[in-house]
């Protein structure tokens, strides 16, 4: 097996094709709902971004380049946690038809604002914590993340293999999808080029931040692999994508294809 295996194996999994995005754009959902969607988003975007003993493990195992390479990838990834708050509260209002979330720079009231919508929308099903007010599917998909901490050599390839794929899948599912149903679908009258708007301009096409983590990705697998490794490295890409997928189906089911935003649709 090859890195370049790996990558198609990634673009095949279902989580690469999900239609999450797609009925998003396509049930129109309400202010409340945008909320708690965004909400389960967030915190995993969030669990994303710090690298931990990630890129220090890679130099201790003389794996410097592959450090250098993921170092970058999180340093890039400072102040995107406000950005994507600035981001969904501007969506939510314009969603909402009224403002909303006030002050749009206020990352902690944008989002206790996100938690509200969950908590009333999601907060009954099983397996919700009330406390975070995030879903089993959310906490598992960020607990991968968790992974990093850990400086063992199998634990480091699984990690690279996790980056990968969370890197492919930014880059060609999470940020297309998000610019779909955000953008493109002329739900919310938005636009790349407000400032509100900001985050999504940052990470989108392929001048954008998740082309550049993407490359960054790959080349730091093909610095620091060794054959006998693919396995963890695919483990790795295999545990982020089913967990991912979890999750996008969790809000599919529960907030969009055939959750409240069709049951709103039908009584209207
Ligand atoms: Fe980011
Ligand atoms: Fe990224």
């Amino acid at each position: 097996m090859l890195v370049s295996d790996i990558v198609e194996s990634v673009k095949a999994h279902r989580c690469y094709s999900h239609p999450v995005f797609e009925h998003w754009s396509a049930g129109a959902p309400s202010a409340e709902t945008v909320g708690a969607l965004f909400h389960q988003i967030y915190n995993f975007c969030d669990s994303t971004r710090p690298g931990h003993n990630l890129p220090t493990a890679l130099q201790q195992l003389g794996l410097s380049t592959g450090g250098d390479l993921v170092q970058q990838i999180v340093e890039s990834e400072e102040d995107h946690g406000p950005q994507l708050a600035t981001m969904a509260g501007h969506i939510i209002n314009r969603s909402a038809g009224r403002t909303v979330c006030k002050d749009l720079s206020n990352q902690a009231a944008v989002e206790s604002t996100l938690k509200e919508c969950s908590d009333k929308l999601l907060g009954m099903l099983p397996g919700y914590d009330r406390k975070t007010g995030l879903m089993p599917q959310t906490r598992k998909a960020m607990a991968i993340f968790d992974g990093r901490r850990k400086t063992d050599e199998q634990s480091v390839y699984k990690n690279l293999g996790t980056t990968l794929a969370l890197e492919i899948i930014s880059h060609r599912q999470l940020i297309p999808g998000e610019k779909h149903c955000l953008v493109d679908s002329g739900l919310y009258g938005a636009s790349l080029d407000e400032p509100e708007m900001h985050y999504l301009k940052e990470h989108f096409g392929e001048t954008g931040a998740e082309a550049m983590h993407e490359q960054h990705a790959v080349e730091a697998l093909v610095s620091a692999i060794k054959p006998a490794n693919m396995g963890l490295v695919k483990q790795g890409a295999d545990d982020f994508l089913d967990s991912v997928a979890a999750l996008w189906d969790l809000l599919d089911a529960a907030l969009l294809e055939s959750g409240v935003a069709t049951k709103a649709a039908a009584v209207r």
